[in-house]
């Protein structure tokens, strides 16, 4: 475990305006010495980045948005938001490439292009890889992982505003994780793609199965679905992380 661990939060499509509560408690506590370390970042919908970024100003919590459009300049997209726009209202993250979106139609040339806007337009970029169940049984992770990194980053040079999210497809939602010392390999495996990669995991990282995820010393932070929603599992996730 290294010291500086991100503790990103994805709400997904969860949360009206009721839930911005939420985050005043994670802000109390991100004051704390002891955790100081802790890189925290929310990402709400859409909707509530704007509220999100006024309350933690003077916090060292950054935001992030769950997806943008390719498109960096204006264009009629109806229902979309570009990179630009994030950034414009003060957000300094964007995840790319979440597997919800992949299932949804996003191809790997199409993340490319999202992720070539947002670095273009100042954000850093959440890059969410992982395999499916089916991938996993017929043995074909390391393949499908180094696809998605080879042509997500097709032709990106400035990867050092790109963390990579290791997103098992099988774990998401599912309260399943991966065998440690398989997470361990994994992660090590896109390690070697580039040594400069920061690696985190997602999928059902909870305040139970925290313990275990924080033995396996080469993740640099987690991708938090559904325990991110409530502050009180958010907050002990990150207190069990260093304790
Ligand atoms: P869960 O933590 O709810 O499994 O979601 C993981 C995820 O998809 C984060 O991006």
């Amino acid at each position: 475990m290294t010291n500086n661990m991100f503790f990103i939060a994805n709400w997904k499509m969860f949360g009206d305006f009721r839930s911005v509560n939420s985050i005043k408690k994670v802000i109390k506590f991100s004051r704390s010495k002891k955790f100081q370390k802790a890189q925290i970042i929310y990402c709400p919908p859409y909707t509530l980045i704007n509220n999100f970024i006024k309350l933690v100003k003077n916090t060292k919590i950054k935001i992030g948005a769950q997806n943008c459009h390719y498109s960096q300049r204006p264009g009629p997209f109806t229902g979309s938001i570009s990179a630009n726009l994030i950034k414009s209202i003060g957000a300094n993250y964007v995840i790319i490439g979440h597997s919800e979106n992949r299932e949804a139609g996003e191809t790997n040339k199409l993340i490319n292009l999202k992720i070539k806007s947002a670095l273009n337009s100042g954000l850093k970029v959440i890059f969410c890889i992982g395999e499916t169940f089916k991938e996993k049984r017929k043995k074909v992770t390391r393949q499908v992982l180094n696809k998605q990194i080879k042509l997500g980053l097709n032709k990106i040079k400035n990867k050092k505003d790109v963390l990579i999210a290791y997103e098992p497809v099988w774990s998401i939602g599912t309260g399943l994780i991966p065998k440690p010392n398989d997470l361990f390999n994994t992660i090590n495996f896109i390690k070697q793609i580039n040594k400069k990669f920061k690696v985190l995991y997602g999928g059902s990282v909870n305040p139970e199965n925290i313990k275990k995820l924080k033995l396996i010393n080469n993740i640099d932070g987690f991708l938090i679905g559904g325990a991110s929603q409530n502050p009180n599992k958010f907050i002990d996730i990150i207190k069990k992380t260093y304790n």
